[in-house]
């Protein structure tokens, strides 16, 4: 019997990992056919990096200098080589707190996604939450998509919901929103490594 290998993902956060954390519960769990090739943070001593390595994963560090919001130049260069070394279909970003540049756009184009705390393209950027809490909002939630150049604007394949709450302060809307990340991000990467997300142009097809 011909089986697929799984698909490749390289990880890549500056922070607690809790996404990442539901990438790997998802695939223990055999909700997810991915394979972890490694996971990658431009913060030392990143709680993602603690979290891999218990899990059994190249966990790496990689100066991302010369720059402080971007991954460019020899920072960037250092993060592709060490993408092709171990091996990568597809890039994703959980909570990796820098811009991407052109040479990873181009080299992985199509297939680097990230998760965005809010129902995009509603409050891009920093705390998204806060921005939803403060505007008044009724509804926010969580948005998993693609990567293209632009601050938080690739083509979306797929959001949850998150009801706005009148007791809701920053923490509590916060903590209720990456509920849904923890179920949302594993179930887009699934459907990657299915093959049944197709990309054309600024939309994505979901194939039944
Ligand atoms: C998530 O809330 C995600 O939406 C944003 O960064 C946060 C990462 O959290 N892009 P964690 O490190 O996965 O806990």
């Amino acid at each position: 019997m011909k089986t697929t290998p799984p698909l490749s993902i390289a990880v890549l956060g500056s922070g607690k990992g809790s996404n990442f954390q539901a990438i790997l519960d998802a695939i223990r769990a055999g909700r997810l056919n991915v394979r972890v090739a490694c996971v990658l943070s431009d913060v030392s001593d990143a709680l993602i990096l603690e979290r891999a390595r218990q899990a059994g994963s190249p966990a790496e560090f990689v100066d991302a200098s010369p720059f402080k919001t971007k991954l460019d130049g020899a920072g960037e260069q250092r993060v592709l080589d060490r993408l092709r070394r171990h091996g990568t279909d597809v890039v994703v970003l959980a909570g990796f707190m820098r811009m991407l540049k052109q040479g990873l756009l181009t080299t992985f184009a199509g297939r680097i996604v990230n998760i965005h705390p809010s129902l995009l393209p509603a409050f891009p950027g920093m705390e998204s939450w806060k921005q939803a809490l403060d505007y008044g909002a009724k509804v926010t939630g969580c948005t998993v998509h693609f990567v293209d150049a632009g601050m938080d604007t690739g083509p979306i394949i797929l959001q949850k919901t998150v009801p706005i709450l009148e007791s809701d302060t920053p923490e509590s809307l916060h903590h209720r929103i990456q509920e849904q990340e923890h179920l949302a991000f594993p179930e887009a990467l699934q459907l990657i490594a299915e093959g049944r997300v197709r990309l054309e142009g600024r939309h994505t097809r979901i194939r039944p």
